[in-house]
């Protein structure tokens, strides 16, 4: 082959080459948030939005896309181009659970590229304060007296406060009402306002209103207090030993998108969740920032399928309908 031809040819492939770090990003990215605006999940992308915004130089526009319980939002990342312009945030419910309970066009795993496992906090039964229960126990007891008219706020069928709320049925022998929301931003609204009666909420999402006495927190969904709530007592010592959940976020891409902007995009997320502001912010809601060596693509994808292997046998027996 003559030269001009050679020449003409690797001008055109470059011309087409996929996206590649050395430019990027040069223009705003999107991080698609699946629940409404001022829930625990579109907190979590602002903070750290904003910080990767002074690493990456461009600025993270945050999209609410919601419904069904967030699969509406993560079916639009996965179907984004994989270039490093759109990201995927989510947790547990929509990046794990829902694999089990939707019939999704997309795979949870095979789907997306890992970028960084970036949040955990424990889940948490919270309560108006007209419900008389002063404890656990006596919540129970009062859930059971109930049975078939509390309502019960969540995100939408597979979100974490949904399977939450069915693994509370499962623990106590009741039926709640669930009552579904685009995000538990606004379903926490009605708990202030006592349209609703309880949520099995992430803590994160109404650790301000049980601190300030507008809503009642029973009892927290692991083996350990919450450090920034230590005088509400664990499930263990409250009266459901073992009724843990930890709801674990994290940020994915769109399968394809080159390992070198996976990578720039991992080091903005490890840049913020260092930075002392950062973390403070996260701490104050009652987030565990997880160790360095968890924050790894290659992490998150081994902790997202070992979820997967976890979870999808218990959500499949529990036969959890999504209308
Ligand atoms: C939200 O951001 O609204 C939550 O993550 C909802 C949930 O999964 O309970």
């Amino acid at each position: 082959m003559n030269k001009p031809i050679v020449a003409a040819i690797v001008a055109a492939l470059a011309f087409v080459a996929p996206a590649s770090a050395q430019n990027y990003p040069s223009r705003p990215i999107t991080i698609i948030v699946p629940f409404s605006a001022g829930g625990p999940t579109d907190a979590l992308a602002r903070i750290l939005g904003e910080r990767m915004r002074q690493s990456l130089g461009q600025p993270i526009l945050v999209e609410n896309v919601t419904g069904a319980g967030g699969t509406i939002g993560v079916a639009r990342a996965v179907h984004a181009a994989p270039d490093g312009y759109t990201l995927s945030i989510g947790h547990l419910g929509t990046h794990v659970i829902n694999g089990a309970i939707y019939p999704l066009n997309f795979d949870v795993v095979k789907d997306l590229e890992p970028v960084a496992k970036i949040a955990s906090n424990p889940m948490w039964v919270v309560s108006k304060n007209a419900i008389p229960a002063k404890d656990l126990k006596e919540l129970v007891a009062w859930l059971k007296s109930n049975d078939g008219k509390v309502t019960a706020g969540t995100a939408g069928v597979g979100s974490g406060s949904h399977f939450s709320g069915v693994y509370l049925n499962q623990q106590i022998g009741t039926k709640l009402q669930f009552v579904p929301y685009r995000g538990t931003g606004p379903a926490l609204l009605d708990l202030v306002a006592g349209q609703i009666d309880i949520i099995v909420d992430q803590a994160s999402n109404s650790l301000a209103q049980v601190k300030s006495g507008k809503i009642r927190a029973y009892a927290v969904m692991s083996d350990k207090r919450l450090a920034a709530a230590p005088e509400i007592p664990t499930v263990d010592e409250a009266g459901l030993p073992g009724f843990h959940v930890e709801l674990w976020s994290g940020i994915w891409v769109p399968k394809g998108t080159p390992a070198d902007i996976v990578a720039k995009l991992n080091k903005a997320v490890t840049d913020a969740l260092t930075d002392p502001a950062v973390r403070k912010r996260m701490e104050e809601t009652g987030l565990d920032i997880p160790p360095r060596e968890e924050q790894t693509p290659q992490a998150l994808g081994a902790y997202q399928r070992a979820e997967v292997k976890k979870w999808w046998p218990m959500i499949k027996a529990a036969n959890i309908k999504i209308d």
